[in-house]
């Protein structure tokens, strides 16, 4: 058996025996590594496993093989069943306005943050300054990664959007419910210059947050990811409200990668069929419905992460408010796809902490923050999830005994 050892990187999961394998292997975790640094969502695999025959697709040898999908759509490269499937999710979720808004689909949501980053800055490209990028801090760690690794001439990152306070335009990034720390957000520049917004609603489904509005923003990003936990299809969308942005973030799109599989297109919009049907028909299906499944599982996650707190002393974790939410009819808390903990006095590096536990969490300097603050996922497989439980409860007792 390969051993990670307990300071190699927190970002590679080099250590396939340590956690479940997405082929479902599972060994004892006692005392392996366990990773919940990135958020892969495979806490819903139970799922989807029973409805693996509904959301089956066949692709014959002939299917799919051109570039092209729908010329008539500024977002030439999906498929009109792609772009009808989203519309239909909104419309039943009630999170997004889709009407007269345009379309892209990604490559994730990742790509189309880049491709929001270009489409907004190239309208800045009389400045001879790049526009800066802010984020409300403690901000999604990626942002600030994404708009680094490309050293733009165009955009260049600018920090926290609450002390931004410079005469220059910019693009601030919002994203409700927030990640790391599973917040409601809202732009928060004071500055006078000229702004662009991003929103980032990756977690605005009735699993993390009650849906309280639908969202009705100039450019908004989804992902398949966080919605169903399909995240190895990678596929995410933008809706858009200026067709020149969304032409632009088009071109993006064609120029780091032609467009996005149509295989993907054709399994997301499968799956995202089997979900509108299954609300629709309601009443004459006998499983439970996906959001009310997803909802139960993320509440239960949260409860047992609450009490594991409680027993440790060693973190605080947020309590959020609750709210009514339109689609479930029913009023409750956010429960986030991270846990942003702090920790207690006399502890100030929370990701060390955690190591000696092997638990591989994501400290909050990546997020603009302290050492004292790390995020964890609440998205892994029930196994990771329960020992991570079992290891929090335990965690002045093992740090002492050690
Ligand atoms: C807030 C947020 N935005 C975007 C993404 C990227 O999603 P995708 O898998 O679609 O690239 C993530 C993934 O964790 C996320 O948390």
């Amino acid at each position: 058996m390969v051993v990670v050892k307990a300071n190699s990187s927190p970002t590679v999961p080099t250590n396939k025996n340590s956690f479940p394998c997405s082929n479902g292997t599972t060994l004892p975790l006692t005392n392996s590594i366990i990773n919940l640094d990135q958020g892969d969502p495979v806490v819903l695999g139970s799922y989807w496993k029973k409805m693996s025959e509904e959301c089956t697709v066949v692709i014959k040898g002939s299917d799919l093989m051109s570039y092209i999908s729908d010329i008539s759509n500024v977002c030439w490269f999906m498929l009109p069943e792609m772009s009808d499937a989203i519309k239909r999710l909104h419309s039943v979720i009630g999170n997004a306005v889709t009407e007269e808004k345009h379309i892209v689909v990604g490559n994730g949501s990742t790509q189309l943050f880049q491709a929001a980053l270009f489409a907004l800055s190239h309208s800045h490209s009389h400045s001879s300054q790049p526009i800066n990028v802010v984020a409300s801090s403690p901000y999604y760690s990626e942002y600030q990664e994404e708009v680094e690794v490309v050293c733009s001439r165009m955009y260049q990152w600018g920090g926290d959007a609450a002390i931004y306070d410079k005469n220059e335009p910019y693009i601030e990034v919002v994203c409700s419910p927030n990640n790391p720390d599973g917040t409601l957000q809202i732009p928060v520049v004071r500055s006078e210059a000229e702004g662009k917004l991003i929103h980032d609603l990756a977690y605005y489904w009735p699993q993390y947050t009650p849906i309280t509005h639908q969202a009705d923003h100039d450019v908004m990003l989804f992902t398949f990811s966080k919605c169903t936990g399909h995240a190895g299809s990678r596929i995410g969308w933008a809706i858009v409200k200026d067709i020149e942005v969304a032409r632009k973030m088009t071109r993006f799109v064609q120029m780091s990668s032609i467009g996005v599989a149509k295989e993907s297109q054709t399994r997301v919009a499968k799956i995202i069929r089997v979900i509108c049907d299954s609300y629709q028909n309601y009443g004459s299906i006998e499983s439970e419905l996906f959001f009310e499944y997803s909802k139960r599982k993320m509440r239960e996650r949260w409860d047992k992460l609450r009490v594991a707190i409680g027993q440790s002393k060693i973190f605080t974790v947020a309590k959020f408010p609750k709210a009514y939410c339109n689609f479930t009819n029913e009023s409750s808390e956010t429960y986030p796809g991270f846990a942003w903990l702090k920790c207690e006095e006399g502890i100030e590096d929370a990701e060390s902490y955690l190591r000696k536990l092997k638990i591989l969490s994501r400290g909050g300097e990546r997020f603009g923050v302290g050492p004292n603050y790390v995020r964890l996922s609440m998205l892994a497989s029930d196994k990771v999830f329960n020992e991570f439980i079992v290891r929090l409860s335990n965690a002045k007792r093992d740090i002492v005994l050690k």
